[in-house]
């Protein structure tokens, strides 16, 4: 399975926090937003991941990133010269895809919550099949993707940013496809705003019937960081939750030593390198709580 990361757009109704960087590089409380999103693909065990971004915004990703080999990843990138939809990604990313299935995530979309990894790992095995989609209820639903579920929780059809919402269920932003999606992708025609809608391919494997719908509990926290209010709803939520249990969310260097990615020796390289911040000293610790535990 290969994941991809977008994270294009303008960033414009974060004027002008957003004029000189892409919004998913602002921080989320103690980490770039794009932090959130790769670590969710890596909670799923990918390694292969591909970010997109625009031609003025890849520089400051690559920088952040590199190649991935530190954290065990193998990161690429490419451009979208302009925001063309979020199935443009497909089109983007055909080569990367080449014959194999992948997930999609937004660069602004936040996942937290218990058994996460598990649920992408069934996600993954449901994708061999089709496509699958992670609702959730919100209060405000036609600012979203929402679908409608039957009582078995099947998808009946998706509708984008709809007057009269029929359900309360939100399409979220990470997306699991098999193959199918390069070939789907390449035959969408733009919508009424001119775009490539994500809605759309999803309403072609709902006609299949190849669309599963995973929804998230309640105990589960989806947030979208697009304006300046859910942006400090976001820092306020990840610091509260990280300042009580003393342990961080979406610290990528963390989950690449959890999921076995790296070792602790080069965890605590990547402590060093930061350790001037506490987001340094608490790699190091954990390093070394590690090591002492082992010795
Ligand atoms: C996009 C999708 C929408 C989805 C949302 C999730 O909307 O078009 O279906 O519910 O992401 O964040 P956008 O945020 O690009 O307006």
């Amino acid at each position: 399975m290969k994941g991809i990361i977008l994270a294009g757009g303008t960033g414009s109704r974060l004027f002008p926090a957003t004029l000189a960087t892409s919004k998913q590089l602002l921080p989320v409380y103690d980490k770039p937003m794009i932090y959130y999103p790769l670590s969710v693909l890596m909670a799923g065990g990918i390694r292969d991941i591909l970010v997109i971004s625009s031609p003025a915004d890849l520089p400051a990703f690559r920088r952040l990133l590199g190649d991935g080999t530190r954290l065990g990843l193998r990161i690429s990138y490419a451009e979208q010269d302009r925001p063309r939809g979020l199935a443009d990604a497909f089109r983007v990313g055909r080569d990367f895809i080449g014959g194999d299935p992948v997930a999609l995530i937004l660069g602004d979309n936040m996942f937290h919550g218990e058994g996460l990894g598990q649920m992408l790992a069934r996600a993954i095995t449901l994708a061999s099949k089709g496509a699958v989609v992670f609702p959730y209820r919100v209060a405000n639903p036609q600012h979203y993707g929402v679908v409608e579920l039957d009582e078995q929780f099947h998808a009946v059809g998706i509708e984008e940013k709809p007057e009269h919402p029929k359900s309360n269920w939100a399409v979220t932003g990470l997306y699991f496809y098999d193959n199918q999606v390069v070939e789907l992708a390449a035959g969408l025609k733009p919508s009424k705003r001119g775009e490539l809608e994500i809605t759309d391919l999803n309403n072609l494997y709902i006609a299949k019937g190849q669309l599963f719908a995973m929804p998230l509990s309640r105990g589960f926290a989806w947030m979208d960081a697009g304006t300046e209010e859910a942006l400090l709803q976001a820092s306020q939520y990840v610091a509260a939750i990280e300042a009580r249990q003393g342990l961080k969310i979406a610290c990528i260097e963390e989950e690449a030593w959890r999921m076995g990615f790296i070792d602790t020796d080069q965890l605590a390289v990547l402590g060093q390198s930061l350790a001037a911040s506490a987001y340094g000293q608490y790699l190091l610790a954990l390093a070394q709580r590690h090591k002492n535990i082992r010795n």
